[in-house]
């Protein structure tokens, strides 16, 4: 055998042997490369005479030109197979369930709901929402709000302290939504309609206290709001949120020192069944406490009490969200249980509307 059939036998053996693109790129670098076998052979040529190279290098060339083909001719071979192999691994069954999305996974948190549907009713009537700080002075938590220094009111509110300051000021975090009104008052004009959404905290916990609790707050005021005023928006609110088309209230004397006069409110309702029914029987629950403002916290604010006067309420949000979604313990409101929010959690994309309903 030539030395050219002997490398050509090599080579085609190489190329039969190359069982994946790398392998066979390999081989045609080996051979046609720049310093390849073949390339080397063809180098040659230029120290040859005339008819030596005539007939050698046509035999080089033909040589090349085979090897060539062949390497070609593997290498489609081979492209063709890992398709197919990567079509077969790659395989898209059409019939499995689609996975659903975060968006339809994630829940909304049913104090977030609350918030969004009383959101919804009394942004149809025209309020606005006001916020405030967690973390509140003694000042605007009690003071203007018409706790006198050392009244026992203070102390009913089992208030958290902070640490006194430079001054000897101790911050509270804010014991009730109230102090929003004063922030209000100060940085708004009247006529002021509001509601203020948020968090308060007082140092009670039970199955139905916890420390950070939720309350919404609500402000009226103009020239003329009086208590029927008072009254028909906390009727609205009631069947608009409990969704009935009728309910009975109570209103009580009580006391709070920001409003003159004073009441705490029961709705009526039906707790015979497993979960209490709204507008009927014969049961009564606290659903808020609400008042006209006192002069005193309406000069705290920076208005005038001859001139201006307004109504005010506030609700425990938690106890309320309780008793609509029939949720029995309020700790579990706040310990992160996915199997918890998976069964009592909102979807996200049903926002609460009043046309397209609350809770549905
Ligand atoms: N701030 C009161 C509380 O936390 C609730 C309250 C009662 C708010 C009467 C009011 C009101 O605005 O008028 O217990």
């Amino acid at each position: 055998m030539s030395d050219l059939e002997i490398l050509k036998t090599s080579l085609m053996s190489d190329i039969a042997a190359a069982l994946d693109e790398g392998s066979i790129e390999a081989v045609r670098v080996s051979a046609l490369g720049k310093k390849g076998s073949i390339s080397e052979l063809l180098k040659t040529l230029g120290k040859m005479s005339p008819e030596e190279r005539k007939t050698r290098g046509a035999e080089i060339n033909a040589m090349r030109d085979e090897v060539a083909e062949a390497i070609a001719a593997r290498k489609s071979e081979l492209k063709a197979a890992a398709i197919a192999e990567r079509l077969k691994a790659e395989t898209v069954d059409v019939s499995l369930p689609v996975r659903s999305s975060p968006a339809e996974r994630g829940r909304i948190h049913p104090i977030s709901q609350i918030v969004d549907e009383i959101t919804a009713i009394f942004g149809d009537m025209g309020f606005s929402i006001a916020e405030g700080p967690d973390v509140e002075t003694d000042y605007y938590n009690f003071t203007a709000l018409n706790f006198p220094e050392g009244h026992p009111a203070r102390e009913m509110h089992d208030t958290f302290f902070f640490g006194a300051d430079e001054k000897g000021e101790r911050k509270v975090l804010r014991t009730h939504t109230s102090p929003v009104q004063i922030r209000t008052m100060e940085a708004e004009e009247p006529p002021i309609r509001i509601i203020i959404p948020g968090k308060t905290y007082r140092q009670d916990s039970d199955a139905t206290h916890s420390p950070m609790f939720h309350q919404v707050e609500g402000l009226v005021i103009d020239k003329k709001a009086n208590v029927a005023n008072l009254r028909w928006v906390l009727e609205e609110f009631c069947k608009a949120f409990f969704e009935v088309d009728s309910v009975t209230m109570r209103f009580r004397p009580s006391f709070f020192p920001f409003t003159e006069p004073s009441f705490e409110v029961d709705i009526q309702c039906d707790r015979s069944g497993p979960i209490v029914k709204f507008g009927e029987g014969t049961d009564w629950m606290e659903i808020l406490g609400c008042g006209m403002v006192h002069p005193n916290v309406l000069k705290f604010g920076g208005l005038d009490p001859d001139e201006y006067q307004g109504f005010a309420w506030g609700m425990g949000l938690d106890r309320i969200a309780m008793l609509k979604y029939g949720m029995p313990d309020l700790r579990d409101f706040f310990n992160a249980d996915a199997r918890w929010m998976t069964h009592y959690g909102f979807r996200p994309l049903d926002m609460p509307t009043l046309f397209a309903g609350l809770s549905s």
